[in-house]
């Protein structure tokens, strides 16, 4: 059983309380300033019976949970983004304190498998000129970017496999694509949770490959399993490297 601290009791933190049980941990503490019931601080005595802790807050606060988290020999789990600028004195702290830390984009188990099938599908496709690939995403109307940043990864790892494309265009176009260009689009509206697909497509067929985000579950489960992994380890990890150790 692995005890945990919840950091950021938001949507991301209930529907991991919520699905605690059933994947073997248990919650024993909540920090989140905004609820009253529960501990506003982080602090040593707050962490003391967790074995990792799990932060689902805020990009403007999630820096100042990690330093304190780690700096009090705690190993954590960080789900929430917008810390990137601060990855090297993170892994140099990681390392001097001698804790475990895991962090990740897009926690989803799924998608994760996803882009390993869509690196797989680029390779084989790249090696016959008369398929061309595209790509493109579909989100609710409330999100604020677009590209998504997932669609961005996507985007690379197609890239990366292809002898042919070298660049991707996200924005609209006013004219044909040039052969080495990938374009993916990004549609807004509704209340779409989450829509990629990857298209390669030649004069005589389409094959498409979609991942369609469901719920929140995958994001709550992946931040399970990346805990209980994370347990007994220390070092400087991301999501990606933990699910290549599994697979592997
Ligand atoms: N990596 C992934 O796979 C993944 C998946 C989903 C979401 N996320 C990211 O994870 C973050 C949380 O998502 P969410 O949907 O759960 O957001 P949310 O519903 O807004 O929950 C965040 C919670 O953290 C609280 N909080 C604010 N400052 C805090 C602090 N100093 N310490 C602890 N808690 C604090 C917030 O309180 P207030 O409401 O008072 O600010 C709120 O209750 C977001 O940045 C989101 O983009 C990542």
């Amino acid at each position: 059983m692995t005890k945990l601290c919840l950091i950021g009791y938001g949507k991301m933190g209930k529907m991991i309380a919520e699905l605690a049980p059933s994947q073997d941990c248990e919650v024993v503490s909540i920090v989140d300033p905004s609820l009253a019931q529960h501990h506003a601080l982080i602090n040593a005595e707050v962490l003391a019976g967790a074995d990792v802790c799990i932060d689902f807050s805020h990009p403007s606060v999630v820096l100042a949970n990690i330093r304190q988290t780690v700096a009090l020999g705690k190993n954590l789990v960080v789900g929430t983004t917008g810390w990137n600028a601060h990855l090297e004195e993170i892994k140099t702290l990681v390392q001097s304190t001698g804790t475990g830390f895991l962090h990740g984009a897009n926690f989803s188990i799924g998608m994760n498998l996803f882009q390993r099938v869509i690196a797989y599908a680029s390779t084989v496709f790249d090696k016959f000129e008369a398929y061309d690939s595209f790509g493109y995403e579909i989100h609710h109307r409330q999100k604020a970017d677009s590209p998504s940043g997932t669609a961005i990864e996507l985007a690379n790892t197609i890239l990366g496999q292809s002898t042919r494309k070298n660049s991707a265009v996200f924005e609209k176009l006013d004219r044909r694509p040039e052969p080495q260009e990938l374009h993916f689009a990004s549609v807004r509206g509704g209340y779409v949770p989450g829509t990629h697909v990857l298209a390669f497509d030649s004069e005589a067929d389409t094959i498409e490959l979609t991942h369609r985000v469901r719920s929140r579950v995958g994001f709550a489960m992946g931040a399970l399993l990346s805990a209980r992994w994370l347990q007994d380890k220390k070092g400087f990890f991301t999501f990606a490297e933990m699910i290549s150790e599994i697979v592997c």
